[in-house]
Protein backbone atom coordinates (compact mmCIF):
# COMPACT_ATOMS: atom_id res chain seq x y z
CA UNK A 1 0.00 0.00 0.00
CA UNK A 2 1.40 3.21 -0.55
CA UNK A 3 1.45 6.29 1.20
CA UNK A 4 -0.82 7.92 -1.01
CA UNK A 5 -3.64 5.14 0.15
CA UNK A 6 -3.41 6.89 3.41
CA UNK A 7 -1.90 8.35 6.55
CA UNK A 8 -2.58 7.31 10.63
CA UNK A 9 -1.61 9.20 13.67
CA UNK A 10 -1.22 6.69 17.07
CA UNK A 11 -1.25 8.88 20.19
CA UNK A 12 0.91 11.40 18.05
CA UNK A 13 2.87 9.51 15.78
CA UNK A 14 2.11 9.70 12.84
CA UNK A 15 3.39 7.38 9.78
CA UNK A 16 2.04 6.00 6.57
CA UNK A 17 -0.98 3.70 6.94
CA UNK A 18 0.33 0.55 6.60
CA UNK A 19 2.90 1.52 9.40
CA UNK A 20 0.80 2.77 12.12
CA UNK A 21 1.07 0.57 14.74
CA UNK A 22 -0.42 -0.59 17.98
CA UNK A 23 0.75 -2.54 21.18
CA UNK A 24 -0.71 -6.07 21.32
CA UNK A 25 -1.62 -5.75 25.04
CA UNK A 26 -4.24 -2.77 23.90
CA UNK A 27 -7.61 -3.41 25.00
CA UNK A 28 -9.00 -1.96 21.83
CA UNK A 29 -7.45 -5.12 20.19
CA UNK A 30 -8.11 -7.81 22.98
CA UNK A 31 -11.21 -6.85 24.09
CA UNK A 32 -13.02 -4.03 21.38
CA UNK A 33 -12.81 -1.86 24.10
CA UNK A 34 -12.95 1.50 22.53
CA UNK A 35 -15.01 3.65 20.74
CA UNK A 36 -14.72 5.56 17.76
CA UNK A 37 -16.17 8.02 15.06
CA UNK A 38 -16.04 8.26 11.28
CA UNK A 39 -16.58 11.66 9.54
CA UNK A 40 -15.92 13.20 6.10
CA UNK A 41 -14.74 16.21 4.48
CA UNK A 42 -15.68 18.11 1.80
CA UNK A 43 -13.51 20.82 0.33
CA UNK A 44 -11.52 20.26 4.03
CA UNK A 45 -14.49 21.07 6.00
CA UNK A 46 -15.07 18.20 8.60
CA UNK A 47 -18.91 17.58 7.68
CA UNK A 48 -20.46 17.55 11.24
CA UNK A 49 -17.67 16.97 13.09
CA UNK A 50 -18.87 18.73 16.45
CA UNK A 51 -21.86 16.32 15.78
CA UNK A 52 -19.76 13.36 15.62
CA UNK A 53 -17.42 14.60 18.90
CA UNK A 54 -20.93 14.98 20.74
CA UNK A 55 -21.71 11.14 19.86
CA UNK A 56 -18.14 10.01 20.54
CA UNK A 57 -18.07 11.53 24.27
CA UNK A 58 -21.82 10.19 24.31
CA UNK A 59 -20.35 6.28 23.38
CA UNK A 60 -17.67 6.72 25.74
CA UNK A 61 -19.45 7.45 28.48
CA UNK A 62 -21.75 4.62 28.04
CA UNK A 63 -18.69 2.54 28.30
CA UNK A 64 -17.22 4.36 31.15
CA UNK A 65 -14.12 5.80 29.31
CA UNK A 66 -12.84 9.12 30.17
CA UNK A 67 -11.89 11.33 27.56
CA UNK A 68 -9.30 14.25 28.14
CA UNK A 69 -9.25 15.52 24.80
CA UNK A 70 -10.99 18.52 23.43
CA UNK A 71 -12.47 18.41 19.85
CA UNK A 72 -10.05 21.29 18.86
CA UNK A 73 -7.06 19.22 20.57
CA UNK A 74 -8.33 16.11 18.52
CA UNK A 75 -8.99 18.12 14.77
CA UNK A 76 -5.64 19.70 15.33
CA UNK A 77 -4.30 16.20 15.25
CA UNK A 78 -6.71 15.18 12.25
CA UNK A 79 -5.18 18.38 10.52
CA UNK A 80 -1.36 17.38 11.11
CA UNK A 81 -2.33 13.70 9.96
CA UNK A 82 -3.62 15.41 6.42
CA UNK A 83 -1.23 17.47 6.08
CA UNK A 84 1.79 14.51 6.69
CA UNK A 85 -0.74 12.42 4.16
CA UNK A 86 -0.44 15.53 1.49
CA UNK A 87 3.08 15.74 1.52
CA UNK A 88 3.25 12.35 0.84
CA UNK A 89 1.48 11.63 -2.04
CA UNK A 90 -2.57 12.30 -1.05
CA UNK A 91 -4.87 14.09 -2.11
CA UNK A 92 -7.82 15.75 -1.82
CA UNK A 93 -10.97 15.37 0.98
CA UNK A 94 -10.27 12.13 3.57
CA UNK A 95 -12.45 9.52 5.48
CA UNK A 96 -11.14 10.22 8.78
CA UNK A 97 -11.55 7.38 11.93
CA UNK A 98 -10.80 7.84 14.75
CA UNK A 99 -10.60 5.63 17.35
CA UNK A 100 -9.99 6.16 21.46
CA UNK A 101 -9.48 2.46 23.29
CA UNK A 102 -8.98 2.34 26.87
CA UNK A 103 -5.46 1.72 26.32
CA UNK A 104 -3.37 -1.44 27.32
CA UNK A 105 -2.17 -2.96 30.72
CA UNK A 106 -2.16 -6.30 31.95
CA UNK A 107 -4.75 -9.06 30.58
CA UNK A 108 -7.58 -8.98 32.37
CA UNK A 109 -10.88 -7.48 31.81
CA UNK A 110 -11.29 -5.67 34.61
CA UNK A 111 -10.30 -2.41 33.40
CA UNK A 112 -8.36 -0.53 36.14
CA UNK A 113 -9.00 3.44 36.72
CA UNK A 114 -5.44 4.59 35.64
CA UNK A 115 -5.48 3.10 32.65
CA UNK A 116 -4.82 5.73 29.50
CA UNK A 117 -6.51 5.68 26.45
CA UNK A 118 -4.66 5.19 23.17
CA UNK A 119 -5.74 7.73 20.31
CA UNK A 120 -5.58 6.53 16.90
CA UNK A 121 -6.38 8.41 13.70
CA UNK A 122 -6.89 6.91 10.41
CA UNK A 123 -7.00 9.27 7.27
CA UNK A 124 -7.17 7.92 3.70
CA UNK A 125 -8.82 8.45 0.16
CA UNK A 126 -12.69 8.48 0.88
CA UNK A 127 -13.62 4.89 -0.61
CA UNK A 128 -15.59 5.27 -4.08
CA UNK A 129 -18.44 3.16 -3.92
CA UNK A 130 -19.59 0.98 -6.67
CA UNK A 131 -21.35 3.16 -9.15
CA UNK A 132 -24.32 1.08 -9.24
CA UNK A 133 -25.09 1.36 -5.59
CA UNK A 134 -26.26 4.67 -6.52
CA UNK A 135 -27.76 3.81 -10.47
CA UNK A 136 -29.65 0.18 -9.42
CA UNK A 137 -29.24 0.20 -5.63
CA UNK A 138 -28.41 -2.10 -2.99
CA UNK A 139 -29.81 -5.65 -2.34
CA UNK A 140 -30.44 -6.41 1.46
CA UNK A 141 -31.17 -9.47 2.97
CA UNK A 142 -32.55 -10.08 6.49
CA UNK A 143 -30.59 -12.26 7.76
CA UNK A 144 -31.16 -15.13 11.11
CA UNK A 145 -28.91 -13.34 13.18
CA UNK A 146 -30.15 -10.61 15.32
CA UNK A 147 -28.82 -7.70 16.73
CA UNK A 148 -27.32 -7.37 19.89
CA UNK A 149 -30.33 -6.48 22.50
CA UNK A 150 -30.27 -3.38 24.23
CA UNK A 151 -29.81 -4.13 27.62
CA UNK A 152 -26.57 -6.59 26.04
CA UNK A 153 -24.25 -4.31 23.81
CA UNK A 154 -26.50 -1.39 23.23
CA UNK A 155 -25.68 -0.54 19.31
CA UNK A 156 -26.36 2.89 20.07
CA UNK A 157 -22.81 3.18 21.65
CA UNK A 158 -20.42 3.28 18.67
CA UNK A 159 -17.58 0.47 20.23
CA UNK A 160 -14.98 -0.67 18.03
CA UNK A 161 -16.91 -4.51 18.45
CA UNK A 162 -18.79 -5.28 15.60
CA UNK A 163 -18.32 -8.46 15.23
CA UNK A 164 -22.56 -8.57 15.70
CA UNK A 165 -22.81 -6.30 12.05
CA UNK A 166 -20.00 -8.58 11.00
CA UNK A 167 -21.97 -12.16 11.39
CA UNK A 168 -24.79 -10.25 9.90
CA UNK A 169 -23.02 -9.25 6.54
CA UNK A 170 -21.77 -12.39 6.32
CA UNK A 171 -24.70 -13.86 6.16
CA UNK A 172 -26.20 -11.84 3.90
CA UNK A 173 -23.90 -12.54 1.61
CA UNK A 174 -24.44 -15.90 1.45
CA UNK A 175 -27.46 -15.09 1.05
CA UNK A 176 -26.71 -13.36 -2.09
CA UNK A 177 -27.47 -9.86 -1.27
CA UNK A 178 -24.65 -7.09 -0.58
CA UNK A 179 -25.74 -5.97 3.29
CA UNK A 180 -27.98 -7.07 5.79
CA UNK A 181 -30.84 -5.47 7.55
CA UNK A 182 -30.50 -7.23 10.94
CA UNK A 183 -34.03 -7.81 13.23
CA UNK A 184 -33.99 -7.48 16.65
CA UNK A 185 -34.90 -10.44 19.58
CA UNK A 186 -38.83 -8.97 19.12
CA UNK A 187 -38.56 -9.10 15.45
CA UNK A 188 -38.32 -5.64 14.72
CA UNK A 189 -36.33 -3.99 12.11
CA UNK A 190 -32.74 -2.59 13.07
CA UNK A 191 -30.21 -1.23 10.59
CA UNK A 192 -27.45 -2.23 8.09
CA UNK A 193 -24.30 -3.60 8.86
CA UNK A 194 -23.24 -0.17 8.97
CA UNK A 195 -25.85 2.22 7.80
CA UNK A 196 -29.65 2.98 8.64
CA UNK A 197 -32.60 2.11 6.77
CA UNK A 198 -35.49 4.18 6.06
CA UNK A 199 -38.61 3.12 3.95
CA UNK A 200 -41.32 5.23 2.45
CA UNK A 201 -44.77 3.96 3.30
CA UNK A 202 -47.91 5.98 2.33
CA UNK A 203 -45.57 9.20 2.05
CA UNK A 204 -44.21 8.92 4.89
CA UNK A 205 -40.11 8.22 6.06
CA UNK A 206 -40.42 5.73 8.45
CA UNK A 207 -37.50 4.08 9.86
CA UNK A 208 -36.46 2.01 12.82
CA UNK A 209 -36.44 4.21 15.97
CA UNK A 210 -33.61 4.33 18.95
CA UNK A 211 -35.86 1.91 21.00
CA UNK A 212 -35.56 -0.84 18.47
CA UNK A 213 -31.84 -1.17 18.81
CA UNK A 214 -29.96 1.05 16.25
CA UNK A 215 -27.01 3.62 16.13
CA UNK A 216 -28.57 6.83 15.94
CA UNK A 217 -27.04 7.97 12.71
CA UNK A 218 -26.21 11.60 11.54
CA UNK A 219 -26.84 11.19 8.45
CA UNK A 220 -30.30 10.06 9.18
CA UNK A 221 -30.44 13.13 11.38
CA UNK A 222 -29.80 15.20 8.54
CA UNK A 223 -32.31 13.48 6.12
CA UNK A 224 -35.11 14.28 8.77
CA UNK A 225 -34.30 17.77 8.66
CA UNK A 226 -34.23 17.87 4.63
CA UNK A 227 -37.59 15.96 4.90
CA UNK A 228 -39.40 18.98 7.28
CA UNK A 229 -38.12 21.18 5.00
CA UNK A 230 -39.78 19.73 2.08
CA UNK A 231 -42.69 18.77 3.81
CA UNK A 232 -42.56 14.91 3.95
CA UNK A 233 -43.47 13.47 6.92
CA UNK A 234 -40.84 11.63 8.96
CA UNK A 235 -41.69 9.10 11.20
CA UNK A 236 -39.38 6.78 13.90
CA UNK A 237 -41.06 3.98 14.92
CA UNK A 238 -40.75 0.39 15.79
CA UNK A 239 -41.27 -1.55 12.41
CA UNK A 240 -41.84 -5.20 11.76
CA UNK A 241 -41.75 -6.83 8.52
CA UNK A 242 -45.55 -6.44 7.76
CA UNK A 243 -45.56 -2.86 8.42
CA UNK A 244 -42.67 -2.79 5.02
CA UNK A 245 -44.46 -4.92 3.00
CA UNK A 246 -46.28 -2.05 1.58
CA UNK A 247 -42.83 0.02 0.93
CA UNK A 248 -42.45 2.11 -2.46
CA UNK A 249 -39.13 2.83 -1.44
CA UNK A 250 -36.43 2.18 0.81
CA UNK A 251 -32.98 3.78 0.90
CA UNK A 252 -29.56 3.51 3.27
CA UNK A 253 -27.78 6.51 4.80
CA UNK A 254 -24.42 6.37 6.18
CA UNK A 255 -21.57 9.38 6.40
CA UNK A 256 -19.55 7.86 3.76
CA UNK A 257 -22.14 6.72 1.39
CA UNK A 258 -24.95 9.14 2.33
CA UNK A 259 -28.10 8.45 0.77
CA UNK A 260 -28.18 5.08 -1.14
CA UNK A 261 -31.10 3.41 -2.47
CA UNK A 262 -32.06 -0.30 -2.03
CA UNK A 263 -33.33 -2.40 -5.28
CA UNK A 264 -34.45 -5.28 -3.26
CA UNK A 265 -34.74 -6.57 0.29
CA UNK A 266 -34.53 -10.43 0.79
CA UNK A 267 -37.28 -11.56 3.75
CA UNK A 268 -36.13 -14.70 5.78
CA UNK A 269 -38.35 -16.93 4.35
CA UNK A 270 -37.30 -16.00 0.73
CA UNK A 271 -39.87 -13.26 -0.23
CA UNK A 272 -37.79 -10.59 -2.55
CA UNK A 273 -39.80 -7.16 -1.84
CA UNK A 274 -38.34 -4.62 -5.17
CA UNK A 275 -38.24 -1.35 -5.24
CA UNK A 276 -37.56 0.99 -7.88
CA UNK A 277 -34.56 0.78 -9.72
CA UNK A 278 -32.20 3.54 -8.63
CA UNK A 279 -34.65 5.20 -5.90
CA UNK A 280 -37.79 6.20 -5.79
CA UNK A 281 -39.46 9.45 -6.37
CA UNK A 282 -38.59 10.67 -2.83
CA UNK A 283 -35.12 8.91 -2.32
CA UNK A 284 -34.06 10.82 -5.08
CA UNK A 285 -35.32 14.30 -4.15
CA UNK A 286 -33.22 13.14 -0.82
CA UNK A 287 -30.39 12.36 -2.64
CA UNK A 288 -30.01 15.97 -4.38
CA UNK A 289 -30.93 17.94 -1.16
CA UNK A 290 -28.95 16.25 0.79
CA UNK A 291 -25.90 17.42 -1.83
CA UNK A 292 -27.46 21.00 -1.81
CA UNK A 293 -27.12 20.60 2.80
CA UNK A 294 -23.61 19.60 1.94
CA UNK A 295 -22.59 22.66 -0.64
CA UNK A 296 -24.44 24.92 2.32
CA UNK A 297 -22.27 23.34 5.15
CA UNK A 298 -19.33 23.56 3.12
CA UNK A 299 -19.61 27.15 2.87
CA UNK A 300 -21.32 28.26 5.92
CA UNK A 301 -18.27 26.33 7.91
CA UNK A 302 -15.63 27.54 6.17
CA UNK A 303 -13.32 28.61 8.81
CA UNK A 304 -13.14 24.84 10.42
CA UNK A 305 -11.07 23.84 7.41
CA UNK A 306 -8.52 21.09 8.23
CA UNK A 307 -6.07 21.63 4.84
C1 LIG B 1 -24.14 0.31 12.80
C2 LIG B 1 -24.26 1.63 12.09
N1 LIG B 1 -25.47 2.17 11.90
C3 LIG B 1 -25.64 3.34 11.26
C4 LIG B 1 -24.56 4.06 10.79
C5 LIG B 1 -24.77 5.38 10.10
O1 LIG B 1 -24.36 6.43 10.93
P1 LIG B 1 -23.88 7.83 10.34
O2 LIG B 1 -24.97 8.32 9.44
O3 LIG B 1 -23.71 8.70 11.54
O4 LIG B 1 -22.61 7.57 9.60
C6 LIG B 1 -23.27 3.53 10.96
C7 LIG B 1 -22.11 4.25 10.47
O5 LIG B 1 -21.42 4.86 11.21
C8 LIG B 1 -23.10 2.30 11.64
O6 LIG B 1 -21.90 1.77 11.85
Amino acid sequence: MGTQEGYASVDGKRTPLDEGTVPITDRGFLYGDSVYEVFRTYSGVPFLGAEHWQRLLRSASLIQLRISDSMQELHAEVARTIAAWHKNGGTGDAYVRYTYTRGGGPINLYPAPDLLPLRVIIVKTIPEWPAHHYSEGLTLAIPSVRRNPINALNPFIKGGNYLNNVLGVLEARELGAEDCLMLNQKQYLTEASNSNVLFVIDETVQTPSVESGILSGLTKGIVSELCMSAGISFNETLLSVNDIRSATECFVTSTTREIVPVKSLRLEDGTLIRFPMGGGSITRMLRSSYKDYVNRYGQENIDSCLF
